[in-house]
């Protein structure tokens, strides 16, 4: 079999993490995702994923986990809704979580979505978008759907710098207020610990944006409605997780609490301009 090649900026290598991540988790005895196309990727890419190691990529198969959860809650209120996956990698959400009626629209910036389009083929609900979080150009391509709205964004915001994270939540915010925004972010206790982090010794990309407090976000015109770490994920979704996770991570925390709470998972409202 030939393998794909991949040539992919700085942060956009950055997704081979997470995937490799979920590739794990599918060959693991209790997975908590049961991503069966990670691996099939994993295969097919030339890239050396063997150098990856360490807790984040366990972690990354919680966190998306954790977004999973908001994403199944709002397709259970809104099944005709849209999900907009900013920054979507080779994630699989479309895929997993499809419920045959929503609209999925999968953006990511031209190098990667190149390499997406290797795997995945779009539908009649399922968009893929060259673009940048960073532009609004896609903005009216997405509206046409007519929502309501919920975007997520993993482990892509706390690349940028603070101004430009403000910028996209003001743009989001103008354009789609009352939708749903889902993010990650990073405190002080994690940017600081990137050069000991195996998987980022393996990059060259490095996270730049710290946020100790997501509440205090809510000055950018957000609405905080739900904050979590992987010591408190939903109880629906905490209900799937093994034990060493479950009873794991919360331990861990009371042991070491900046190391667990130094990263969030949230979920906001967009609020229109007063
Ligand atoms: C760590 S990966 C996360 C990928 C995916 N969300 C996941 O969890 O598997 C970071 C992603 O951000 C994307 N990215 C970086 N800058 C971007 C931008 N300006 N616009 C859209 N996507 C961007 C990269 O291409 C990459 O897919």
């Amino acid at each position: 079999m030939t393998k794909e090649t991949v040539r992919l900026g700085a942060v956009q290598e950055t997704l081979l993490i997470p995937l490799y991540g979920r590739a794990l988790d599918a060959k693991a005895r209790r997975p908590v995702l049961g991503d069966v196309e990670a691996p099939r990727m994993v295969e097919r890419i030339d890239y050396d994923f063997a150098k990856f190691r360490g807790p984040s990529l366990g972690g990354s198969v919680l966190r998306s986990a954790i977004f999973d959860g908001w994403v199944r809650r709002f397709l259970a209120e809104h099944p005709d809704g849209t999900v907009v996956e900013l920054g979507a990698g080779l994630g699989t959400r479309s895929h997993r979580l499809d419920n045959g009626r929503a609209r999925w629209f999968d953006l990511d910036l031209p190098d990667t979505v190149e390499l997406r389009r290797r795997f995945f083929t779009d539908s009649t609900r399922i968009t893929t978008l060259a673009a940048s979080v960073l532009d609004t150009d896609w903005f009216e391509r997405v509206a046409e759907s007519g929502g309501p709205y919920f975007f997520v964004s993993e482990a892509v915001l706390l690349y940028f710098d603070e101004e430009q994270v403000r910028s996209v939540v003001r743009a989001l915010a103008d354009r789609f207020p009352g939708a749903d925004l889902s993010f990650d972010t990073g405190g002080g206790t994690m940017m600081r610990s990137q050069d000991r982090n195996p998987v980022f010794k393996a990059v060259d990309a490095r996270m730049t944006w710290t946020c100790d407090d997501p509440k205090a976000l809510e000055s950018w015109g957000l609405r905080l409605r739900e904050s979590r770490t992987f010591a408190t994920p939903q109880p629906e979704v905490a209900r799937t997780w093994p034990w060493r996770h479950r009873y794991g991570v919360p331990l861990l925390a009371r042991l070491v609490p900046p190391a667990v709470n130094t990263y969030r998972m949230n979920l906001f409202t967009l609020e229109a301009a007063r």
